[in-house]
């Protein structure tokens, strides 16, 4: 299977008002006007990145996996198909929804609704920041990478991800055996999923994404500083993947990474085989009164949306 990357996400919220907000004036990103319920943001040229809609409780609805084309796009459901995971052909109004020519989505072993989609639309040098900003790292690499909690690794989900949607793997952090990276083939960034392993728990553990220029990972610091809003962790540089960035809670209860300096080309990365004995190598202090994300919960409890 040829996903390019991660192209869109959906979120549901309890506080979508809260992001129309946030998401300019924190983040940078850019709200596109629109007449349906979500809030769209923008974070380049494609029509959306994120798609928030107002729900009950705040969780993650779906990840977009963008396919090079048509034929790449069909030989994925025949491959889904193929492994038993039956996928169900988006029909013209959730198309339209996407912005996509195509999409497909299943149920993953990890209880997230995975999307398959190509063609997503564009408008080209329309993109502006929601306040003064150098830009988001995207383009083929996707919009950047999401982490979400299992309660174990299991055979199936391990098969998912390395044989049936064939991503590389990049490493497993400092704690070994509690964390896994992994990218579509076709990627160069070092991460576009990530798996934290935590017993009895699901849901989505934290968003990164990446900026062009570190000043405004320090302004984004600032404003989230003078906001009061809660970190997980302060600015810092990680060591396996050695980027600059820091964790603060989004209005939607769950941390966002903000990023810079990411590595790129990295299978040739000295990092990815080696096995860190610590996460950072300054900063990233944890604060040790911050919330548990909103957007995990009991794994016997199932929230995955169908929408
Ligand atoms: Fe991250």
């Amino acid at each position: 299977m040829e996903i390019v990357g991660l192209g869109y996400m959906g979120l549901e919220s309890k506080n979508t008002e809260g992001w129309r907000t946030y998401a300019p004036e924190v983040l940078g990103m850019a709200v596109r006007p629109s007449d349906g319920p979500a809030l769209l943001l923008r974070m380049d040229d494609r029509n959306h990145r994120i798609a928030i809609r107002p729900g009950d409780r705040d969780r993650l609805s779906y990840i977009g996996w963008e396919l090079l084309n048509r034929p790449a796009w069909e030989e994925a459901l025949q491959i889904l198909a193929a492994e038993g995971y039956a996928p169900e052909i988006a029909d013209p109004g959730l198309r339209e929804e996407r912005a996509v020519h195509a999409m497909a989505w299943i149920h993953g072993p990890d209880d997230v609704r995975h999307e398959f989609y190509y063609g997503h639309g564009f408008d080209s040098h329309t993109f502006l920041p929601g306040r003064p900003h150098n830009g988001f790292v995207t383009g083929e690499g996707g919009f950047g990478h999401v982490v979400l909690t299992v309660p174990a690794w299991t055979d199936e989900l391990n098969h998912f991800i390395e044989d049936v949607l064939k991503f590389k793997w990049f490493g497993s952090g400092a704690d070994t055996g509690k964390r896994r990276f992994y990218r579509p083939r076709r990627n160069h960034r070092t991460h576009a999923i990530g798996y934290s392993i935590v017993p009895g728990v699901l849901g989505l553990q934290h968003v990164g994404i990446e900026v062009h220029d570190l000043d405004d990972v320090g302004i984004a610091y600032d404003r989230v500083l003078e906001r009061g809003d809660p970190l997980m962790a302060t600015l810092g540089r990680h060591t396996q993947d050695p980027v600059i960035s820091f964790y603060a809670f989004t209005p939607s209860g769950f941390p966002l990474e903000y990023i810079n300096a990411g590595v790129e080309d990295s299978e040739v990365h000295p990092f990815v085989e080696g096995k860190p004995e610590s996460l950072s190598i300054w900063g990233h202090k944890f604060n040790p009164d911050a919330p548990k994300p909103s957007t995990m919960y009991s794994a016997a409890e199932s929230v995955t949306s169908d929408s």
